[in-house]
C-alpha cells in the first residue's frame, strides 16, 4: 500500500515542484491567505511528541524502577532479560547489564507510531512543514511522496501493527496479573491495576482503530453481501477508526502515565492506594 505524504492545499503528483512555486498554486506571492492561528496544531503536535520523546528515552535507557510489585512498567514488558525485574516471560537474553531491558523491544512500540498513517501526516506536517497545514504553501522544493527511500519504508506498518497486537495481549496478561498481590495471591486491586488495564484497553483501541486493520478486516473482498460477518466487522472497525487520531493521543498519554505511576511507586514517591 503505497501512499504519498499529506498535502494540505490540493493534489501535486510526486515529483512536481512544491513551495510558493508549485505548479498547481494559485499565483499568489503570500505563503498563505489564511489568518487564523493555523500554526497552533502543528506547534502543540511538536511539543507533545518532543516531550514524549524526552521522558520515553529517559525512562528507557533508565533501566531502573520499573517494577513495583505486582506492577511492571508498559515500556518494559515484556521484559525478556535476565537481569529482569518482576518479568513474567521467558528471560531469553543475556546482554550486557548496561542494556536496558526496554531497548530489547520498544522498536516495535516504536515502529507502529513512526509509521502510523495519523501520526506520519501529524509529523510530516509539525516537523517537515510538509505542509504546515492546509492552504499554507511549504518551503520544500521538491516532493516525492513515499515513494522513495526511506520514506517508501512506512509501507511496513502493518506488520508493525501485528506486532502491536501481541503486545496488546501481552499487556492485558500484566494488568490481570496485577490483580495478585506481592506474595502472589488472587484478590488484589489498587489503583495501579487500574492504571495498567486503562493503558491495556486504550492501547488495544489505538490498534484495532487503525487503518491497516480495517482493511485487514474488511479489504480485498468485491461483495459484502456475501461476507456477513466481515461486513459486520468492517462496520465495528470503522466506526473506531474515525476517532484513531483521539485513540493515537490519548493512548500516547495513558501509556507514559501508566509508566510514571509505577515510576512513582518503584522510587517510593508514593504508595499505591488499595481498593482490597
Ligand atoms: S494507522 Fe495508526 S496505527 Fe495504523
Amino acid at each position: 500500500m503505497t501512499t504519498t505524504a499529506p498535502r494540505g492545499s490540493g493534489a501535486v503528483s510526486p515529483g512536481a515542484g512544491g513551495g510558493t512555486a508549485g505548479p498547481r498554486r494559485a499565483a499568489i506571492a503570500a505563503r498563505t491567505l489564511r489568518t487564523d492561528r493555523w500554526w497552533l496544531e502543528p506547534l502543540l503536535t511538536v511539543v507533545a511528541l518532543v516531550l514524549f520523546i524526552a521522558y520515553s528515552t529517559f525512562r528507557a535507557f533508565q533501566n531502573d524502577h520499573y517494577y513495583a510489585s505486582p506492577y511492571i512498567s508498559p515500556f518494559y514488558s515484556p521484559c525478556i532479560t535476565t537481569r529482569c525485574e518482576g518479568s513474567s516471560f521467558p528471560e531469553f537474553i543475556t546482554g550486557p547489564a548496561w542494556i536496558s531491558p526496554a531497548l530489547y523491544i520498544l522498536v516495535l512500540p516504536l515502529g507502529i507510531r513512526l509509521t502510523c498513517y495519523y501520526y506520519r501526516k501529524a509529523y510530516y506536517r509539525s516537523f517537515w512543514l510538509s505542509p504546515p497545514a492546509c492552504a499554507v504553501a511549504e518551503p520544500h522544493r521538491r516532493y516525492t511522496g513515499e515513494t522513495r527511500l526511506p520514506l517508501v519504508g512506512q509501507n511496513v506498518h502493518r506488520y508493525f501493527l501485528y506486532a502491536a497486537l501481541v503486545f496488546n495481549v501481552i499487556l492485558f496478561y500484566e494488568a490481570i496479573r496485577a490483580f495478585r498481590d506481592e506474595t502472589g495471591e488472587w484478590g488484589h486491586m489498587g489503583l495501579g491495576t487500574l492504571v495498567l488495564l486503562a493503558n491495556a484497553v486504550l492501547l488495544f483501541l489505538y490498534s484495532v482503530s487503525c487503518h491497516s486493520c480495517r482493511h485487514i478486516v474488511g479489504g480485498r473482498l468485491n461483495s459484502f453481501s456475501r461476507h456477513p460477518l466481515r461486513y459486520k466487522a468492517w462496520t465495528s472497525v470503522s466506526k473506531l477508526n474515525a476517532r484513531h487520531m483521539q485513540y493515537a493521543w490519548i493512548s500516547l498519554f495513558g501509556v507514559a502515565f501508566a509508566d510514571f505511576y509505577v515510576l512513582l511507586l518503584a522510587t517510593g514517591t508514593i504508595s499505591d492506594p488499595r481498593f482490597f
